[in-house]
């Protein structure tokens, strides 16, 4: 079953329009949600995002926050999702194709579930550093991914499992998710401003951090300073906290996962939803 606007059909059942703004212009945004053991991470902090996504590219979201946490909700359980996440879209509406936004167009709401066959988070990975060509508002969770996608591809044919941004000397994020990188054991990672989304798995981490007595600190760093730090990993929905012990042939650390990897990986998990608690 799918969520399209505010009924769940059958999937079989669901059209999307050939003139929907979100086909052909990405004109939209959207939200990641883990289901851990039937229940929702952070729902609240990702509805929060996807009204400031939604606001920032104005658009009128057509659910209050009630209506979204019941929708959701009911859609996980009519499709009796255990460890998954949740899909959610939302664009400006069908129009003929014209650049200015329609005059009236109602946005189109369109959420689906997935089932994980395991809640595994995924082993120690490499990644490779690569120009972030995005454009200036990667704080906006749009649908337009281009840029995201390319640096993936390029990625996984090069044999990494992530692509990590730069501008410049700056490392920003991952194509689909956050970087950290530990030094004398200060946690750091790239502000949230326009350049990176701000995930809400990366806040999950901080708050985490903070709790253990590490110290945080929000601030760019560079490739070098990133290639020289004791520790790297990257944080996303689905991903969870992975180390990253190589990036670009360059070995991090000691090439395994470190302690503070380790430890925040712990705590997040004791932060994970369960049904029964
Ligand atoms: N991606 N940065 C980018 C560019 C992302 O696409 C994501 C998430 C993150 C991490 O955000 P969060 O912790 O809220 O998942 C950071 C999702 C999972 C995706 O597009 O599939």
């Amino acid at each position: 079953m799918i969520l399209l606007n505010d009924e769940i059909i059958s999937k079989e059942n669901a059209s999307i329009n050939i003139e929907d703004r979100g086909y052909q212009f990405g004109d939209g945004v959207y939200e990641v949600i883990r289901i851990y053991d039937g229940c929702f991470f952070e729902l609240e902090g990702h509805f929060e995002r996807l009204v400031r996504s939604a606001k920032e590219i104005h658009i009128d979201l057509p659910f209050d926050q009630a209506t979204f946490t019941k929708k959701v909700n009911e859609l996980v359980e009519r499709n009796n999702v255990s460890n998954g996440h949740l899909y959610m879209q939302v664009s400006r509406g069908v129009a003929p194709r014209n650049h200015p936004f329609p005059s009236k167009a109602e946005p189109v709401v369109v959420a689906y579930t997935k089932e994980y066959e395991s809640n595994e988070t995924p082993p120690p990975g490499k990644a490779m550093f690569t120009e972030d060509i995005r454009w200036l508002r990667c704080d906006i969770k749009s649908l337009n991914l281009l840029g995201n996608v390319l640096a993936k591809e390029e990625s996984k044919k090069q044999g990494f499992d992530e692509a990590i941004f730069h501008r410049g000397e700056i490392v920003t994020e991952g194509s689909s998710t956050n970087v950290f990188m530990v030094k004398d054991s200060v946690l750091y990672t790239h502000p949230a401003n326009q350049f990176i989304l701000d995930g809400i798995t990366r806040r999950a981490i901080l708050r985490a951090a903070e709790d253990s007595g590490i110290t945080t600190v929000e601030k760019a760093f560079s490739k070098s300073q990133l290639l020289e730090s004791d520790e790297v990993f990257i944080s996303s929905t689905t991903q969870e906290v992975r180390p990253i012990i190589e990036v670009s042939g360059n070995q991090i650390g000691s090439g395994t996962m470190g302690d503070v990897t380790a430890l925040l990986q712990k705590e997040f998990k004791k932060r994970l939803p369960k049904a029964d608690s």
